[in-house]
């Protein structure tokens, strides 16, 4: 006569287990601008300011001080329409490292590169899941996708392989919130062998 009476108490245990998970967050599935919370943002851009990530992605001009971000181009890479800037080829050919005034491309032996439009333009990161960025800026690989190419010199995303998940959930949410610039950025150029 004991045995139903254990039963009724499992099935009590169990109920009150399940009632006690909590749903857990589905960051990836909602649109990034309605989930995230405006300190997340704040994070995200003074990391992306700390990190230096404008000295490569952001263009400039001259200014009296020596180069200033135009913020109207915040982050958006290496302008597509621009004349590709002359490097010294022959000295790039032989390891020496070389930057465009502005930052956005660098020669070097690898060929020349030039530096990727983060902003949410359809032309930059707007279509981007948080985990093709994770792997793109943690693991070097091109798009983030699984099987992309290396991500080339000198974006150095060795230094950013260990950030914590929740550092680069600032970064990426910020990138998401700021203005979106059409610039369609070249794919770099490799010497031939
Ligand atoms: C010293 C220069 C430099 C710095 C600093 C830098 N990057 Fe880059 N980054 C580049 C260059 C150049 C590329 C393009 C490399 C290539 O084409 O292989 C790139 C590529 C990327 C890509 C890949 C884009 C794609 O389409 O696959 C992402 C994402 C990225 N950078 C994010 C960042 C973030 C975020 C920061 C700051 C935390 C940062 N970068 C700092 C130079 C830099």
């Amino acid at each position: 006569m004991k045995k139903p009476h254990l039963y009724i108490l499992l099935a009590g245990l169990f109920s009150a287990t399940s009632c006690q998970k909590t749903e857990k967050p589905d960051i990836d599935q909602k649109p990034f601008a309605k989930q995230d919370s405006a300190s997340l943002v704040k994070k995200g851009e003074y990391l992306v300011t700390i990190t230096g990530c404008n000295d490569c992605h952001t263009p400039k001009r001259m200014g009296p001080k020596g180069p200033e971000l135009i913020t109207e181009l915040l982050l958006s890479g290496y302008q597509g329409k621009n004349a590709v800037p002359e490097f010294d080829l022959e000295r790039a050919k032989s390891g020496f490292a070389q930057m465009s005034p502005d930052m956005t491309a660098a020669a070097g032996s690898w060929g020349i590169s030039f530096a990727a439009n983060l902003t949410p333009d359809e032309t930059g990161i707007g279509s981007w899941t948080f985990e093709q960025f994770k792997t793109a800026i943690t693991q070097g690989k091109y798009k983030g996708m699984e099987n992309g190419r290396p991500l080339l010199p000198p974006m150095p995303w060795f230094n950013y392989s260990e950030m914590k998940d929740e550092d680069v959930r600032g970064i990426f949410a910020y990138l998401k919130s700021i203005k979106p610039v059409k610039n369609v950025v070249p794919p770099p150029k490799q010497f031939e062998k």
